[in-house]
Protein backbone atom coordinates (compact mmCIF):
# COMPACT_ATOMS: atom_id res chain seq x y z
CA UNK A 1 0.00 0.00 0.00
CA UNK A 2 2.66 2.65 1.23
CA UNK A 3 4.48 1.72 -2.36
CA UNK A 4 1.40 2.03 -4.22
CA UNK A 5 1.24 5.68 -2.80
CA UNK A 6 4.91 5.88 -3.58
CA UNK A 7 4.26 5.14 -6.95
CA UNK A 8 1.63 7.54 -7.27
CA UNK A 9 3.38 10.39 -6.17
CA UNK A 10 6.27 9.75 -8.44
CA UNK A 11 3.65 9.27 -11.28
CA UNK A 12 2.29 12.63 -9.95
CA UNK A 13 5.27 14.49 -10.53
CA UNK A 14 6.39 13.23 -13.60
CA UNK A 15 2.77 14.46 -14.93
CA UNK A 16 3.56 17.92 -13.47
CA UNK A 17 6.68 18.46 -14.61
CA UNK A 18 5.87 16.43 -18.78
CA UNK A 19 2.72 18.64 -18.94
CA UNK A 20 4.30 21.69 -17.93
CA UNK A 21 7.28 21.00 -20.53
CA UNK A 22 4.97 20.56 -23.05
CA UNK A 23 3.11 23.43 -22.86
CA UNK A 24 5.70 25.68 -22.64
CA UNK A 25 6.97 24.15 -26.19
CA UNK A 26 3.61 24.63 -27.70
CA UNK A 27 3.66 28.02 -26.14
CA UNK A 28 6.74 29.21 -27.89
CA UNK A 29 5.67 27.33 -30.83
CA UNK A 30 2.42 29.70 -31.04
CA UNK A 31 4.70 32.69 -30.52
CA UNK A 32 6.83 32.16 -33.21
CA UNK A 33 3.90 33.33 -35.33
CA UNK A 34 1.66 34.94 -33.22
CA UNK A 35 4.09 37.13 -30.75
CA UNK A 36 1.33 39.09 -29.09
CA UNK A 37 -0.37 35.33 -28.18
CA UNK A 38 -0.80 35.43 -24.31
CA UNK A 39 -1.56 32.07 -23.26
CA UNK A 40 -3.88 29.56 -23.52
CA UNK A 41 -7.47 29.82 -22.76
CA UNK A 42 -9.89 27.38 -20.97
CA UNK A 43 -13.28 28.33 -22.51
CA UNK A 44 -11.12 27.90 -26.10
CA UNK A 45 -10.30 24.94 -25.08
CA UNK A 46 -13.77 23.68 -23.95
CA UNK A 47 -15.31 24.75 -26.72
CA UNK A 48 -12.78 22.35 -28.91
CA UNK A 49 -13.48 19.65 -26.50
CA UNK A 50 -17.47 19.60 -26.24
CA UNK A 51 -18.18 20.94 -29.64
CA UNK A 52 -19.37 18.15 -32.39
CA UNK A 53 -18.15 17.94 -35.71
CA UNK A 54 -18.90 15.82 -38.70
CA UNK A 55 -15.57 13.55 -37.85
CA UNK A 56 -13.56 11.53 -40.23
CA UNK A 57 -16.32 8.44 -40.41
CA UNK A 58 -18.96 11.05 -41.68
CA UNK A 59 -20.34 11.27 -38.03
CA UNK A 60 -21.27 14.17 -36.08
CA UNK A 61 -18.67 13.54 -33.06
CA UNK A 62 -16.69 15.37 -29.91
CA UNK A 63 -13.78 14.43 -27.83
CA UNK A 64 -16.83 13.83 -25.32
CA UNK A 65 -18.29 11.37 -27.54
CA UNK A 66 -15.38 9.18 -26.21
CA UNK A 67 -14.43 10.33 -23.32
CA UNK A 68 -17.57 11.83 -21.66
CA UNK A 69 -17.82 14.96 -20.05
CA UNK A 70 -16.77 13.88 -16.51
CA UNK A 71 -12.91 13.40 -16.88
CA UNK A 72 -12.70 11.34 -14.06
CA UNK A 73 -14.84 8.60 -15.52
CA UNK A 74 -13.95 6.30 -18.05
CA UNK A 75 -15.51 6.49 -21.14
CA UNK A 76 -16.57 4.65 -24.11
CA UNK A 77 -15.15 4.38 -27.47
CA UNK A 78 -17.88 5.86 -29.61
CA UNK A 79 -17.22 3.22 -32.50
CA UNK A 80 -15.94 0.16 -31.21
CA UNK A 81 -17.67 0.36 -27.79
CA UNK A 82 -14.23 -0.27 -25.94
CA UNK A 83 -14.08 1.02 -22.16
CA UNK A 84 -11.58 4.49 -21.65
CA UNK A 85 -9.46 4.88 -18.98
CA UNK A 86 -10.16 8.39 -17.27
CA UNK A 87 -8.63 11.54 -18.74
CA UNK A 88 -8.05 13.40 -15.84
CA UNK A 89 -4.82 12.88 -13.93
CA UNK A 90 -6.25 12.64 -11.07
CA UNK A 91 -8.23 10.10 -11.56
CA UNK A 92 -5.64 7.82 -13.61
CA UNK A 93 -2.06 8.85 -12.86
CA UNK A 94 -0.75 7.52 -16.18
CA UNK A 95 -2.39 10.36 -18.21
CA UNK A 96 0.14 13.22 -19.56
CA UNK A 97 3.34 11.24 -18.64
CA UNK A 98 4.84 10.69 -21.66
CA UNK A 99 4.99 13.61 -24.96
CA UNK A 100 4.83 10.84 -27.29
CA UNK A 101 1.82 9.27 -26.09
CA UNK A 102 -0.15 12.89 -25.88
CA UNK A 103 1.24 13.77 -29.42
CA UNK A 104 0.22 10.73 -30.47
CA UNK A 105 -3.10 10.69 -29.54
CA UNK A 106 -4.22 14.24 -29.66
CA UNK A 107 -2.70 13.62 -33.40
CA UNK A 108 -5.44 11.18 -33.97
CA UNK A 109 -8.46 12.04 -32.29
CA UNK A 110 -8.28 15.58 -34.04
CA UNK A 111 -8.53 13.94 -37.44
CA UNK A 112 -11.66 11.73 -35.61
CA UNK A 113 -12.97 14.98 -34.39
CA UNK A 114 -11.46 17.58 -36.90
CA UNK A 115 -10.67 15.66 -40.10
CA UNK A 116 -6.89 17.38 -39.55
CA UNK A 117 -4.22 17.53 -36.70
CA UNK A 118 -4.60 20.35 -34.44
CA UNK A 119 -3.09 23.43 -34.19
CA UNK A 120 -0.11 24.40 -31.51
CA UNK A 121 -2.64 26.97 -29.85
CA UNK A 122 -5.66 24.63 -30.18
CA UNK A 123 -3.67 21.36 -28.62
CA UNK A 124 -2.10 23.41 -25.89
CA UNK A 125 -6.37 25.24 -25.25
CA UNK A 126 -7.62 21.83 -25.09
CA UNK A 127 -4.88 19.92 -22.91
CA UNK A 128 -4.59 23.64 -20.88
CA UNK A 129 -9.37 22.34 -20.17
CA UNK A 130 -8.36 19.11 -19.72
CA UNK A 131 -6.34 19.67 -16.71
CA UNK A 132 -8.37 22.91 -15.11
CA UNK A 133 -11.14 20.03 -14.09
CA UNK A 134 -8.81 18.65 -11.93
CA UNK A 135 -8.93 22.06 -10.08
C1 LIG B 1 -13.20 7.86 -31.29
C2 LIG B 1 -12.93 7.99 -29.87
C3 LIG B 1 -12.14 9.20 -29.39
C4 LIG B 1 -12.40 10.53 -29.64
C5 LIG B 1 -13.51 11.14 -30.48
C6 LIG B 1 -11.39 11.27 -28.91
N1 LIG B 1 -10.56 10.41 -28.25
FE1 LIG B 1 -8.95 10.92 -27.10
N2 LIG B 1 -8.46 8.96 -26.88
C7 LIG B 1 -9.18 7.90 -27.38
C8 LIG B 1 -8.46 6.67 -27.16
C9 LIG B 1 -8.90 5.26 -27.58
C10 LIG B 1 -7.28 7.02 -26.48
C11 LIG B 1 -6.14 6.09 -26.07
C12 LIG B 1 -6.50 5.08 -25.11
C13 LIG B 1 -6.23 5.53 -23.73
O1 LIG B 1 -5.21 6.20 -23.52
O2 LIG B 1 -7.02 5.21 -22.84
C14 LIG B 1 -7.32 8.47 -26.31
C15 LIG B 1 -6.34 9.21 -25.67
C16 LIG B 1 -6.36 10.58 -25.53
C17 LIG B 1 -5.33 11.34 -24.87
C18 LIG B 1 -4.07 10.74 -24.24
C19 LIG B 1 -3.68 11.29 -22.90
C20 LIG B 1 -2.58 10.52 -22.26
O3 LIG B 1 -1.54 11.11 -21.95
O4 LIG B 1 -2.74 9.32 -22.04
C21 LIG B 1 -5.70 12.67 -24.95
C22 LIG B 1 -4.95 13.89 -24.43
C23 LIG B 1 -6.94 12.72 -25.69
N3 LIG B 1 -7.33 11.44 -26.01
C24 LIG B 1 -7.63 13.89 -26.00
C25 LIG B 1 -8.70 13.94 -26.90
C26 LIG B 1 -9.21 15.18 -27.48
C27 LIG B 1 -8.70 16.57 -27.20
C28 LIG B 1 -10.22 14.82 -28.33
C29 LIG B 1 -11.02 15.71 -29.25
C30 LIG B 1 -10.26 16.48 -30.25
C31 LIG B 1 -10.36 13.38 -28.25
N4 LIG B 1 -9.41 12.88 -27.39
C32 LIG B 1 -11.30 12.65 -28.93
C33 LIG B 1 -10.38 7.97 -28.04
C34 LIG B 1 -10.98 9.14 -28.51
Amino acid sequence: MKLLILLGLILNLTYASVVDDYLNNLKIEVQKSNPNFKGFDIKRGEEIFTSKHMGKKGKEISCTSCHGIDLTKSGKNFFTGKVIEPLSPIANPKRFTEVKNIEKWLRRNFNDVYNRVGTAQEKGDVVTYILSKDK
